[in-house]
């Protein structure tokens, strides 16, 4: 489902997947295909990161198997158990911290994982699926649930699913859903040859 009144308003040309996204607050229950899944998730297999250490680790549970489903979500925070119960996938998202070819601390792991992340997300909108990521997660619950080793972060959960119309949603849930996205200004983001100066490309 695409919700219109989500739909970004770019300044700029981009491609109909990146407008269409967004975090749904509203899901309908649905399980997600397997098949969808796997894509997904090797949309996210074949991320770029630094030194090819592709660090991250995901704890996979789906909606069908009751225990998995229960063990993920209690390591959410509640406000997140809330809208993400109507999710179909739930991933809890790890990293390695540190490089396997020497040891060494690996200092963009988060970004690499932010990076799986991102092609998992625009792979799933693009075959009608739709993500919403977390950082709202219990650290500890993760790592004592899932027994994750002293070298692996737990970082964030994401949420795959099926987005819902907002009114077919619990109405608190459903006004996070309305209204119009919005985002910062090129110049605001963009600096040219100082700090806090915007780019003359993008004024
Ligand atoms: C790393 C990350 C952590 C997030 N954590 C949460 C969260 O814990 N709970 C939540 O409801 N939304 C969370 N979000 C969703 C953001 O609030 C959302 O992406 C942002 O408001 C922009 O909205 P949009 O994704 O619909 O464009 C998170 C998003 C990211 C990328």
């Amino acid at each position: 489902m695409i919700n219109p009144e989500r739909i970004a308003h770019p300044e700029h040309p981009v491609l109909p997947i990146i407008k269409e996204r967004y975090s749904p607050y509203v899901m309908n229950g649905q399980a997600v295909e397997s098949e969808k899944l796997l894509s997904c998730l090797e949309a996210a297999r074949w991320a770029a990161s630094s030194f090819n250490e592709q660090p991250w680790r995901y704890i996979l549970a789906t909606r069908d198997d009751t225990e998995a489903w229960n063990k993920a979500m209690n390591c959410l925070v509640e406000a997140n158990q809330d809208w993400a119960k109507n999710a179909g996938v739930l991933l809890l998202a790890c990293t390695k911290k540190t490089f396997s070819y020497n040891g060494k601390p690996n200092r963009v792991h988060e970004h690499d994982l932010g990076m799986a992340g991102c092609s998992l997300t625009l792979q799933a909108q693009a075959i009608g699926l739709h993500v919403h990521m977390m950082g709202g997660i219990n650290h500890a619950s993760i790592r004592a649930t899932y027994q994750v080793p002293d070298d692996f972060e737990p970082l964030t959960a994401i949420a795959i699913g099926y987005a819902d119309k907002p009114e077919n949603g619990d109405p608190e849930l459903a006004k996070r859903d309305t209204g119009t996205r919005e985002r910062k200004a090129l110049c605001e983001f963009v600096f040219g040859h100082s700090w806090g100066h915007s780019a003359k490309q993008v004024l």
